[in-house]
């Protein structure tokens, strides 16, 4: 079934009465079944948490007919968090590396790994280090297309090196979500989603999500999550629900909406020659391996480097539509002063987070400010 009816159907088997939208539980605990009470000593441990309810930490209904349609929509059983962060932490402490070889990538999660090193004796290496490090058991971490620029790393190139040496490849699509990528066709053996972008697409939820190979290991992950605390909230995965009805035409929207975008600045770069440097996105990257990787379209995000940290700050101030906020994969678009979130970031790099609007108007609000920053109006 293709990704935009899985979208709408794939929780059809979960209804458990007959609304069409499906209720907003927000119960927090379920009662027993009075006529067949078994201890949780008794309990079979191979049921997983979700096939019976008892308390909303463990799982509530929401939480189960979300991880059906993701799971479908990723093509692997897949386990939903609070935040891409928390799936983060998940991720590590169930595959549990001895050595975490990490590219470049979103500036928390280089943070999450110092913590997992402080407390737990993990290693963390870059990718060069690879060679001469990694082995059985070790995980790789890259995130492609690479936040905040929005260009694409090859993500087969490190699955390959990490099998060779019998280490796994987590990888972080979130600049990526389908039907853009399909990270299984590259070799990844772990994916990783922070939900609050391109899944939920309204900024108005967190969530994450880990995906894996196999049944056993998503049972396992949920297992953990109860302890961990880490389940998104009811209210939260209704929302998440409603968003993923409409996923595929927003993200097909926001993806071609930004390549036009970055193809306008780029064709017209020479009439801002002393505003706009450079423009980072996929849809500009020569590399052979970029369109296989990003067969649904390039990704919704990109940056340009513009001559000070002065003229960003006019940039930002001075748009009209595109909201100065960090975050992204909203249906609004965005623009971030990069500096105001990021302490190790370039400061004169501007993040642009494309939405829905009509094509024609992004590129107005755009382009009128540089044209001020051009003349000197600004
Ligand atoms: C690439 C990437 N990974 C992970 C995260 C963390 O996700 P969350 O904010 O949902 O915890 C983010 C957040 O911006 C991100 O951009």
């Amino acid at each position: 079934m293709s990704f935009a009816t899985q979208s709408i159907h794939g929780d059809d088997e979960c209804n458990r009465v007959p609304d069409v939208a499906p209720p907003i539980n927000v119960s927090t605990t379920y009662r027993f079944d009075n006529d067949n009470l078994v201890t949780a000593a008794e309990l079979d441990p191979s049921i997983g948490v979700d096939e019976q309810l008892v308390y909303a930490r463990e799982s509530h209904p929401n939480a189960v007919r979300l991880e059906h349609v993701i799971s479908k929509l990723l093509g692997a059983p897949s386990v939903v968090y609070s935040s891409g962060l928390s799936a983060y932490f998940a991720a590590l402490i169930r595959f549990k590396p001895k050595k975490l070889f990490q590219a470049a990538c979103y500036h928390s999660c280089v943070e999450a790994a110092e913590i997992l090193s402080r407390i737990g004796g993990l290693k963390v290496y870059t990718l060069d280090d690879i060679d001469a490090e990694c082995g059985p058991g070790d995980l790789i971490h890259i995130e492609s297309p690479l936040n905040p620029y929005g260009e694409c790393v090859d993500v087969s190139h490190y699955a390959e090196r990490a099998h060779k040496v019998g280490a796994k490849l987590l990888l972080d699509a979130t600049l990526a979500p389908p039907p853009l990528s399909n990270p299984w066709d590259l070799g990844a053996d772990i994916v990783m989603h922070s939900g609050t972008k391109y899944f939920g697409g309204h900024s108005d939820l967190l969530c994450g999500i880990i995906a894996v190979k196999d049944v056993e290991t998503a049972r396992l992950m949920r297992n953990e999550r109860l302890v961990l605390g880490t389940i998104p909230a009811s209210l939260e995965s209704f929302l998440m629900l409603r968003s993923l009805r409409t996923m595929e035409l927003r993200v097909r929207r926001q993806a071609e909406n930004c390549t036009a975008l970055v193809k306008y600045l780029n064709d017209h770069k020479a009439e801002f020659g002393s505003v706009l440097k450079h423009i980072h996105h996929g849809s500009l990257q020569q590399e052979e391996f970029v369109k296989k990787q990003m067969t649904g379209g390039f990704g919704p995000l990109f940056s340009i480097i513009l001559n000070s940290p002065d003229q960003c700050v006019k940039l930002v101030k001075n748009v009209k539509l595109f909201q100065h906020a960090t975050s992204l994969g909203g249906v609004e678009s965005l623009i971030e002063w990069r500096a105001m979130s990021d302490s190790h970031i370039d400061k004169k790099l501007v993040r642009l987070s494309v939405g829905v609007e009509h094509i024609d108007d992004l590129i107005d609000d755009l382009v009128s400010v540089l044209k001020r920053l051009e003349s000197g109006d600004l």
